[in-house]
């Protein structure tokens, strides 16, 4: 079966093709245009998306030799995202499906994140413990099966890649910060300073970065009165990265300690960082299974929709999906 994924909830748009659960091909076309702006415009982004998504698919088509007409089922992000971005990818979705007579699978673009670790490790072992962790969410989910997963924590605040993001804002660099906090970090010294890590004392798998972001900016006006300077940034990286680091670790591996479960796959946005990683494959050598997918599955990308869209209509009565009355919507709840 092949499948086309659709995914533009944010500021990507992409295009993946796959075989069953097998990715042939996976374009992403990001919008860096937004870092002038210091975040998303999210009527920009609609807009960008619609510029390029037909293209996408020509290429991602041509590429892997292939027509529309070998094309078996479609999957789209319907939710969580920016309901102007979600809109491109439905409708674009929807219209394919009526030329074609093809089905369409509305996906979760949290669930995506959830099982993107399956596109590299087709046979993971359930039950295991999943960490998503980018620009809108930060969470940790207890993952029984491929159908079946439940929420154990999640931010009250914040995001992880949110508070990157203020943070670099803060310190005068543009949208993205976590790319850039990544790489002034790497000739900073982590103890430097000392930020806040928020409800490391309490015993759930929450997560607070708000207080984070108020307390570097109380540091640097109090220590840096008269401005930063380009040498001050390396150790305020380092240390801001740690504190955001640390309890993303932390309250993971807290999680998968309490559950006994060794297996923990990562993804989304902030799992790009690199001390974040290095962290994580300390456990490795624990007796821990840790999973991080490849860049092009950790940022958004339509493999990881795409790889959702097969195990569902593996799972379900296809014709069930011949049903075009989807919506989007921008809850993180599944619908
Ligand atoms: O998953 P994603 O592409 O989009 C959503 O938010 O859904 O994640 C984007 C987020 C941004 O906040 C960006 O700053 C962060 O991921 N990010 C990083 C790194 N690369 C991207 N954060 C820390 N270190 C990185 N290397
Ligand atoms: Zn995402």
């Amino acid at each position: 079966m092949y499948i086309l994924g659709i995914e533009s909830s944010c500021d990507d748009t992409s295009i993946a093709i796959l075989e069953d659960d097998k990715v042939i091909i996976n374009l992403i076309s990001s919008q860096h245009f937004h870092s002038k702006y210091g975040g998303i415009v999210p009527e920009l982004a609609s807009r960008a998306h619609l510029e390029v998504i037909s293209e996408l698919v020509i290429d991602a088509l041509s590429q892997s030799n292939l027509t529309m007409k070998d094309i078996d089922a479609i999957g789209v992000t319907t939710n969580p995202g920016l309901v102007g971005s979600l809109l491109v990818g439905a409708n674009f979705a929807k219209g394919l499906s009526i030329k074609y007579g093809i089905p369409v699978v509305p996906v979760n673009h949290i669930e995506g994140h959830i099982y993107s670790g399956n596109i590299q490790n087709p046979n993971l072992d359930f039950p295991l413990i999943s960490l998503v962790v980018s620009g809108g969410h930060t969470a940790i989910f207890k993952v029984n099966s491929y159908s079946d997963y439940e929420l154990i924590g999640s931010t009250i605040d914040d995001a992880a890649g949110e508070a990157f993001d203020k943070i670099a804002k803060l310190i005068g660099k543009t949208y993205p910060g976590g790319p850039i906090i990544d790489k002034l970090a790497k000739s900073g010294d982590t103890k430097k300073y000392d930020f806040p890590r928020s409800l490391k004392h309490q015993k759930n798998y929450n997560f607070s970065f708000s207080g984070l972001k108020t307390s570097v900016r109380y540091f640097v006006q109090k220590e840096f009165p008269n401005g930063l300077k380009e040498e001050d940034l390396p150790d305020i990286c380092a240390s801001v990265q740690e504190a955001i680091v640390d309890i993303l670790v932390y309250k993971t591996i807290l999680a998968s300690k309490e559950y006994n479960i060794k297996t923990i796959v990562i993804g989304g946005g902030v799992s790009a960082n690199s001390r974040l990683r290095e962290k994580f494959n300390e456990y490795q050598k624990e007796e821990y299974q840790i999973i991080i997918p490849d860049m092009e599955y950790c940022l958004d990308n339509a493999a990881m929709i795409g790889n959702i869209a097969f195990n569902k209509l593996n799972n379900s009565e296809i014709s069930k999906y011949m049903n075009l009355d989807f919506v989007v919507n921008s809850n993180p709840i599944r619908a």
